[in-house]
């Protein structure tokens, strides 16, 4: 009896040591986008006990994992004799949100690349700006790296916790754990075993009042089967039937890091078969040098020539953007694995290595180009991503799993397009939260078909509504960043930094009113939309500022 106890207890003992729970988070971000991680700072500056749960080591999503150069909008829009100088509105500093606009003061333009005004290297960005952000806010803010989501429990229309497993590398594991391809290692990541790179530590998390959804792949609406729509699954812009092509969406990257030494550099010749050597090229307007300061982090001095001592960072079309296969696996496919328990990410992992593998021959035969002005000058910048390999920790992705919001709400095309001689914003939605500006932007895959609708829109200064924050099926998800309630077409506009930074804020803000204000539900929000947005406006923008003017004037 004595043995038998003992054998219980130590059980108890093994198993609570094993999954730790946590009971203390107001609201729970699901996160690893850079929506993820403005929401988490706004939430936690309302003074709301934070936690964010991030897949990697480095906050910020595609600020600092992939893609650091920010997207605002660009270009003119002319009719008849006036201009509207959209790149200009976008970038000014009332069109911004502070925390955004005090992150890109703190790690400014350092590579006079030409895409942006704002090209600079990731890790100045995490030391400077987001890790002192993440300190600042210390009393109200945890950050669990390193931690992807296995599983949820959800109860009628409620989300009661969530299960994430939080990986550390162990002493031997190199490069902080990301020694090998994402496609070599994702499994190890969702598992709860120990294994020979990382120790294992489950987690759970309840009794959060709000759990929110910022994740790059929409990893909480699919574990906890909520309505949503993936890819192109879509007759017309706006459709939610979900009928349709959900393994045909926008193109993958994985992006890395190059630069240009003095001196010589041996580089090991590719240890990767190259399976697309067709693939990669210039179109006629995009010679080497143009691609090269496209994206161009750090330069000694302005130049539009490479130079020694810069530092690039590669996306391109014919590179490095993976055209052979959707990232997402097919709706019915990862519903399975959320059934059996076996849940990834519910991503293609063929996909993954396809693109991985694409990435890696692009370094070599970009840099093969240049043979006779850089040749062996040229190597990977490996902190650029932080990885012993040199590409992306995850993938750039433009497009994921969108909720589906209250009352079947997304965001239609026709809410971000218009004439700006009639109107210089677009619809005014009675429940805006966040204002952007991008125009539509889709990476097309080689092997889908696209349907009509889908096609170049040119978008005004737009507004982003607290519905599609939202999700019809449980009223304590908040979605944030790609994840939002949004047709394909309206992602594409949606999707880029500044836009996922305000409307992340918006979402964090939310997410805390929910919190003070006791509201449970959603839907509770929206009756009370007036006193959300007084609080939200202090953060983040909800008007246009356009020449002086407020839109919408009232
Ligand atoms: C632009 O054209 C309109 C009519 O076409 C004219 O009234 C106006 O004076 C013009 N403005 C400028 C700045 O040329
Ligand atoms: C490259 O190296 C040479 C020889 O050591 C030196 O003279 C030159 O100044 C260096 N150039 C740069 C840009 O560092
Ligand atoms: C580099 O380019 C040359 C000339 O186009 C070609 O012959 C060679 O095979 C290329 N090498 C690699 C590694 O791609």
């Amino acid at each position: 009896m004595k043995c038998l106890i003992l054998i219980y207890l130590l059980a108890i003992f093994v198993s609570t040591a094993y999954t730790l729970r946590i009971t203390d988070c107001q609201v729970v971000i699901l996160g690893g986008s850079t929506a993820a991680f403005s929401a988490a700072v706004a939430s936690a500056s309302d003074g709301v006990k934070t936690c964010l749960i991030e897949p990697v080591d480095w906050v910020g999503g595609q600020m600092t994992l992939s893609v650091p150069a920010i997207d605002f909008s660009h270009g003119e829009y002319r009719k008849g004799n006036r201009t509207f100088p959209l790149r200009k509105y976008s970038t000014m500093k009332e069109n911004n949100t502070p925390s955004f606009y005090e992150a890109i003061h703190l790690s400014p333009d350092t590579g006079k690349c030409w895409v942006s005004p704002t090209c600079y290297l990731p890790k100045v960005m995490l030391d400077k700006a987001f890790n002192p952000m993440e300190k600042a806010l210390s009393a109200t803010l945890r950050v669990f790296r390193n931690s992807v989501i296995k599983r949820a429990k959800v109860e009628g229309d409620t989300i009661k916790e969530i299960t994430v497993i939080q990986r550390t590398p162990k002493a031997s594991t190199k490069c902080d754990g990301y020694d090998k391809l994402l496609h070599e290692s994702l499994d190890d990541w969702y598992s709860e075993s120990e294994s020979s790179r990382f120790n294992k530590q489950v987690l759970t998390f309840s009794d959060a009042g709000v759990f929110m959804d910022a994740s790059e792949w929409g990893e909480l609406l699919a574990v906890t089967n909520a309505p949503y729509l993936q890819g192109i699954a879509e007759k017309f812009d706006g459709d939610t039937s979900g009928q349709g092509d959900s393994v045909c969406g926008q193109e993958t990257t994985f992006t890395f890091g190059q630069r240009i030494t003095n001196d010589t550099v041996k580089e090991e010749p590719n240890p990767y078969p190259v399976e697309h050597p067709e693939h990669y090229g210039f179109r006629s307007d995009r010679k080497w040098e143009r691609v090269w300061t496209y994206r161009r982090l750090k330069a000694p001095k302005w130049s539009s020539k490479a130079q020694i001592g810069d530092i690039t960072s590669q996306n391109v079309d014919e590179g490095n953007d993976y055209p052979f296969g959707y990232l997402f696996m097919s709706k019915e496919d990862a519903l399975k694995s959320v059934q059996r328990d076996e849940w990834m990410g519910g991503v293609n992992i063929e996909t993954i290595r396809g693109a991985e593998l694409l990435a890696v021959g692009w370094h070599y035969w970009f840099k093969n180009q240049s043979s006779t002005t850089w040749g062996d000058r040229l190597s990977l910048a490996k902190e650029v991503t932080g990885t012993c390999h040199g590409l992306s920790k995850v993938p750039y992705i433009r497009d994921t799993r969108r909720s589906i919001g209250i009352d079947d709400f997304v965001i239609k095309i026709e809410n971000l397009i218009g004439d700006f001689t009639i109107s210089p914003v677009a619809h005014v939605f009675y429940d805006r939260v966040a204002i952007g500006n991008y125009p539509c932007d889709i990476h097309h895959m080689k092997i889908c078909k696209y349907p009509p609708h889908m096609k170049k829109y040119d978008t005004l200064p737009f507004f982003i509504p607290f519905r599609a924050m939202t999700n019809k099926a449980f009223k304590n998800l908040i979605v944030a960043g790609k994840t939002m309630a949004q047709s394909f077409m309206s992602n594409s506009a949606v999707r880029l930094h500044p836009i996922e930074w305000s409307s992340g804020t918006a979402a964090g803000i939310s997410a805390s009113f929910m919190i003070k204000n006791n509201i449970k539900s959603t839907r509770e929000v929206l009756d009370r939309i007036k006193d959300l947005q007084q609080v939200v406006a202090k953060y983040t923008p909800i008007k246009w500022n356009i020449e002086g003017k407020y839109y919408p004037q009232e």
